[in-house]
């Protein structure tokens, strides 16, 4: 069994949930998909774990770290003593709104460091840069286009996890679609949804002194 636990506190409709459902459909493992915002009792979580055989961790990048639902959920693992979920590896699939993916390393550290601690098997991540904007290309095929690096990437991540393998970390960018074009893109896209949010014209025009 595998669980992919969605740590982003968006839920459903998140990036990393999207991500989730993608490598979903490359595994031919039953798999388990969990909304961690939505849990009530842990206890049920650790029931599943303690006999799963992966955990997929999709999760957003907050302020270069783990989000801290995440972080939570880690120390009540810790708490219940290193090797109790001895069987486990551990993948990860981050996603955050900068474009170089590479920025991940510290949250992906975190995430190695405790598996150290919790004697499980760090097996590897795939991070994916622009992330909002590969969220929201749903409707494009998952190997194609902007799409191909990420697509490539999850096959690689799922080849692994149903190997029960050890994978390098990978970082992956929109294929295709330079970062000068990505911020001219974010640049064009915060006035208006700063608009929308409420703001005037004159406040969003407004410089600091
Ligand atoms: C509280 C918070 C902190 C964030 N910190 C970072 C950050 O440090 N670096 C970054 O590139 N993006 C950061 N982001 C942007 C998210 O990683 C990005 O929007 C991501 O696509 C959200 O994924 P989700 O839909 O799965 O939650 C942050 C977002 C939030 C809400």
């Amino acid at each position: 069994m595998v669980i992919l636990l969605n740590c982003s506190f968006r839920g459903e409709k998140s990036n990393s949930n999207y991500f989730l459902g993608l490598l979903e459909g490359l595994l031919e493992e039953p798999c388990e998909r969990i909304q961690l915002n939505r849990i009530t009792d842990a206890s049920v979580l650790e029931e599943k774990l303690a006999t799963a055989d992966a955990l997929v961790l999709g999760m957003p990048l907050y302020v270069d770290g783990v989000p801290a639902q995440a972080v939570e959920l880690m120390e009540r693992l810790y708490a219940d003593g290193a090797g109790s979920y001895g069987q486990l590896a551990v993948y990860v699939v981050s996603n955050l709104g900068f474009y170089e993916a590479e920025q991940t390393q510290i949250q992906l550290a975190i995430v190695k460091n405790w598996c150290e601690r919790m004697g499980l098997t760090y097996g590897g991540a795939l991070a994916i840069g622009a992330g909002e904007m590969m969220g929201g290309l749903r409707n494009v095929p998952m190997d194609q286009g902007p799409n191909k690096a990420m697509g490539e990437g999850l096959k690689k991540l799922a080849s692994h996890i149903s190997a029960h393998s050890v994978m390098e970390n990978a970082f992956v960018q929109p294929t295709g679609f330079p970062r000068w074009m990505y911020l001219l893109a974010a640049q064009m896209n915060w006035a208006p949804q700063a608009k929308k949010n409420g703001l005037k014209r004159k406040e969003i025009r407004r410089r600091r002194p």
